[in-house]
């Protein structure tokens, strides 16, 4: 049985002043959301990494809005207590605010509380557009999977100070935007900290350090599901549990416990 009460907007806000890191996943479909959620993951992602993960593409460019529908209403079919993320796929919300909201229309409908963009600089108007309208968006910066192509690779984002400067300048304006949360993929786990510090919203990170409001990973990652070498970033929890479930408790504890990720094993 679930005692937790659900995971509100608030909570999270509760977590952020408190200190209390925040642990998120990724979740795609309803078997994991109800391991996921009773095992007391605070956040469950349903990320466009499912075109990697699920659907075998080799990158998220090709994930439709669709899919993010269908992904989001499985695991909002049975979730009783996370707070769940739906990614805003590639084109979904590049063309203009008015896209972009029908887009956040559909997957909050799927169950969705809050959607997921990435890009700074050109997104902040749309963020504003759709907190505006009801709509709570997380941002993310720092390697941004659907623009592989444009980043030359999967590369670490930020590394010289140039870069850094426009990415803490791109964050302090998502925030301003009303974004209330902002994953951190792939940035030298100094600067995060730094960053995380200096914003008022909570810092979700995945290969971002230790110094960040909270941690994200793909949940297949985590599992060791993982086709070929894994980032530096993952750590596999299923290696030494009994369960996944154990696997996912081990998780939310090294995370709200601040043993995962070690900079000096995970960072960059
Ligand atoms: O799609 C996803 O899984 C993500 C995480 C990498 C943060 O955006």
């Amino acid at each position: 049985m679930n005692s937790r009460k659900p995971v509100t907007l608030h909570r999270l806000r509760e977590m952020h002043a408190a200190g209390e890191k925040i642990a998120m996943l990724t979740c795609y479909d309803a078997a994991f959301a109800r391991v996921l959620d009773a095992a007391g993951v605070d956040s469950l992602l349903v990320g466009d990494s499912l075109g990697n993960v699920l659907q075998g593409r080799s990158s998220t460019v090709g994930v439709s809005p669709q899919d993010m529908a269908y992904h989001t209403a499985c695991v909002a079919r049975v979730n009783r207590t996370a707070w769940i993320i739906a990614d805003m796929p590639f084109g979904s919300y590049q063309e203009s605010t008015d896209v972009a909201m029908r887009n956040a229309v559909l997957l909050m409908q799927q169950g969705a509380h809050m959607v997921k963009l990435e890009g700074g600089g050109w997104t902040a108007p749309i963020v504003r557009f759709l907190v505006d309208r009801g709509v709570p968006v997380c941002a993310h910066l720092g390697f941004t999977p659907q623009s592989v192509h444009a980043l030359g690779g999967y590369r670490v984002q930020g590394r010289e100070e140039a870069a850094a400067r426009t990415l803490r300048c791109q964050a302090e304006e998502l925030a301003a935007a009303g974004a209330t949360m902002l994953v951190l993929e792939m940035v030298p786990a100094a600067f995060a900290r730094e960053l995380t510090q200096a914003l008022s919203i909570p810092t979700i990170g995945i290969g971002a350090g230790a110094g960040c409001s909270g941690q994200v990973l793909v949940l297949h990652d985590m599992l060791g599901l993982i086709a070929g070498e894994a980032p530096r970033f993952v750590r596999n929890f299923l290696d030494g549990s009994s369960s996944i479930e154990q696997a996912v408790r081990t998780y939310v504890s090294d995370v709200k416990g601040g043993r995962f990720p070690n900079d000096a094993v995970h960072g960059f």
